[in-house]
């Protein structure tokens, strides 16, 4: 009977740990739920992507148009988990893409007959793409993963917003924009020009960043070397970064450990890049179950 003061006391010990870790869980759910919430409404809150010029300005009438083509690339039966898989995810995107450039008079290719099967087929966006240059003024490339969501948008503002102005042709030739890692190769503008056409031989050439077997492929990491190895003139001439992410290349923001912590780890890059209603462009970068994704997104849109 010695232990029965002991236990007695212990119960209400044991409660109180309880009633802690309840709202402590409970706490942290609220607060995920609300940074989902909020960070969904960035544009609402006053974020702003870009100032985009109005649509058909009277500018627009008297600058000839540039052609650009949007490329994108599909590899559904290559590699990668299952949860990670692309399969469907061409179907699921194709309307969306092609709706929103028949409606602007864009091009559009979906280039999957050009894998090169000796690399991770992410590398040959740089063939894909490197094959319509000749035919247009600007290539768009975007990832299998993305969707266009506000077709309002025009590339051509979207690209003014980018370089400044509507002199399409005097301009730098490549437009990125960077996320937690710095440059991303999924989404980008090229422009028509030797230097472009220099660019992307190169970054074709630089086997030594090709992987196999892992989430990266090593395209991307080329592309950022690239870019870093040029004169602080020549990037400045030819290469502009963006400030903004989402003016053409957000994020949906989820909850996880990783984007948890570069929520609080770089929470302005969070800020920048994460998808917000209203934005052009999602990327489902890094997420897994993609087809369930843009079902998702598209039928919200
Ligand atoms: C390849 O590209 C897709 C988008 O098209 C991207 O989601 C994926 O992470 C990339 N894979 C590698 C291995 O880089
Ligand atoms: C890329 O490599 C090929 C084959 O080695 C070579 O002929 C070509 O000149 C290289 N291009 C550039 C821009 O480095």
């Amino acid at each position: 009977m010695a232990t029965r003061p002991w236990t007695k006391h212990r119960q209400p010990k044991r409660r109180l740990w309880l009633l802690l870790s309840a709202t402590a869980f409970l706490l942290t759910l609220a607060s995920l739920q609300a940074s989902t919430y909020l960070l969904r409404r960035a544009n609402a809150l006053g974020r702003q992507c870009a100032t985009l010029p109005a649509e058909s300005s009277a500018e627009d009438a008297a600058s000839p148009r540039p052609s650009i083509v949007m490329v994108s690339l599909s590899d559904e039966g290559e590699g990668g988990s299952r949860r990670r898989s692309f399969r469907g995810v061409r179907a699921a995107v194709e309307g969306n893409k092609r709706a929103y450039a028949v409606r602007w008079g864009y091009g559009y290719t979906e280039s999957g007959d050009l894998v090169d099967r000796s690399r991770p087929p992410n590398w040959s966006k740089i063939l894909a793409v490197r094959t319509q240059l000749p035919f247009y003024d600007w290539v768009f490339w975007n990832d299998a993963d993305t969707v266009v969501t506000n077709p309002d948008t025009s590339l051509e503002n979207i690209l003014h917003a980018a370089i400044g102005h509507r002199d399409f042709h005097s301009s730098p030739d490549l437009v990125v924009t960077q996320d937690f890692n710095g440059v991303n190769s999924g989404v980008f503008f090229v422009r028509r020009s030797k230097w472009s056409e220099y660019f992307l031989d190169t970054w074709w050439n630089q086997t030594s960043f090709i992987k196999f077997g892992s989430t990266k492929s090593g395209d991307n990491a080329a592309m950022k070397y690239l870019i870093d190895s040029l004169s602080e003139a020549e990037s400045l001439i030819h290469v502009r970064k963006l400030q903004m992410q989402c003016l053409f290349n957000s994020y949906p923001w989820v909850p996880s450990w990783k984007s948890i912590h570069r929520l609080i780890s770089s929470p302005l890059v969070t800020w920048k890049g994460v998808y917000s209603d209203g934005d052009f462009m999602v990327h489902l970068a890094g997420l897994d179950e993609k087809k369930k994704w843009i079902k998702e997104i598209l039928e919200q849109l």
